[in-house]
């Protein structure tokens, strides 16, 4: 038995949830897997209804489950900034998620943006990490709001850090056995501290202990022209917090749009979540219009990283039958509603 905690969040987030949620019902009966789930109203309307952003035990609470299977948080009344820094980061700092797992793989019958590229082309997974850089809020400013203001934002880049991050990718990669090629995404022309770091980290241990692993290095800002130009050239890419934070959402573009784009902050050794990565989108909300597919395809890899590798293949099949049947995976042009989505999903998957 499974212990899930579900965290549908503002907006739309609830509505690809319970469409997630189908699909694993479904898949789940199939494959005799027991899944228990607890809902959690965390998120930007608990915040407004009642001040509170986080309970204090929230971490600690979620941590004694399986996984933490999300959808959205955002209000477009609470200030940018506060919900993301008081509930995101801090839930993903406190469970120590030091992994931010984005794959991004164009699916047949979905559109991609880039010119002549095909499914074939567009299959890499990017492993950004999850805890450091600069998201851990250390720094300050001084003379707010006179001319003489000083704003410092420093980026924290420990060994142990980079480390950890980098290990699990070389181990993604050679799991992976796609072509065994790890690209370290990084700034080693700039920055002569943070990047040096990372470089020598990534060399020595695949050195070390992944000597069946091709190591390559891309530069940031390169990286970006090639993901457009020549995606197919990646396998695994590892970056940092920011850089992959960046890179991340260019890799969403690239496969079809935030409508299909998953993600996991993972702790290898702990609880991890998952969730679509378009947000809230409010103006959405309650219209039965947004495509579920990026919370059904976060489920899989919820699946997935439980090790239910059988199940999660079969939520994938059943996804790429249903998307070639849209007609666009874009909100209120895919040519069927919502829950349709997620019940073409979830029937195809029963099967
Ligand atoms: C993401 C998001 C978050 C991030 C925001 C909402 C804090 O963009 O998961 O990529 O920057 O990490
Ligand atoms: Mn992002």
């Amino acid at each position: 038995m499974y212990k899930i905690a579900v965290v549908g969040g503002d907006g739309t987030g609830p509505e690809v949830v319970r469409e997630g949620l189908k699909v694993l019902d479904a898949v789940n009966a199939k494959f005799g897997i027991k899944m228990d789930y607890t809902h959690f109203d965390f998120g930007g309307e608990r915040y407004m209804r009642t001040g509170e952003l986080l309970p204090e035990n929230a971490a600690a609470e979620l941590m004694q489950f399986d996984a933490v299977f999300l959808g959205a948080i955002g209000h477009p009344d609470v200030k940018p900034g506060i919900l993301e820094k008081e509930i995101l980061l801090k839930l993903r700092f406190e469970m120590d998620q030091y992994i931010n797992l984005r794959p991004v793989k164009l699916y047949p019958g979905v559109d991609t943006p880039l010119k002549d590229k095909t499914p074939e082309d567009i299959d890499f997974v990017i492993v950004r990490e999850n805890t450091e850089g600069l998201y851990t809020g250390s720094g300050g400013v001084l003379k707010k709001g006179t001319p003489d203001e000083v704003a410092i934002q420093t980026s924290i880049n420990t060994r142990k850090g980079a480390e950890r991050c980098i290990r699990y990718a070389f181990e993604y990669t050679r799991k992976r056995n796609k072509r065994k090629t790890l690209t370290l995404c990084a700034k080693t022309n700039v920055l002569t501290f943070a990047s040096d770091l990372w470089e020598r980290a990534f060399h020595e241990v695949g050195e070390k202990d992944y000597p069946d692993i091709k190591r390559d290095y891309a530069h940031v800002d390169a990286t970006t022209m090639w993901m457009v130009k020549n995606p197919e050239w990646f396998d695994v890419i590892v970056t940092d917090n920011l850089f992959g934070d960046i890179i991340t959402d260019l890799g969403a573009m690239v496969q079809g749009g935030l409508g299909i784009a998953p993600g996991g902050s993972i702790n290898p050794e702990g609880v991890s979540t998952f969730e679509p990565m378009g947000g809230s989108a409010p103006k959405y909300t309650g219209k039965n219009v947004v495509n579920p597919m990026a919370a059904i395809s976060a489920a899989m890899m919820m699946l997935d990283t439980l090790g239910e590798e059988k199940a999660a293949a079969q939520i994938e099949t059943a996804m790429v039958q249903v998307m070639q049947k849209m007609q666009s995976m874009n909100a209120g042009k895919m040519g069927f509603s919502t829950t349709q989505v997620g019940d073409m999903v979830a029937e195809a998957a029963a099967k």
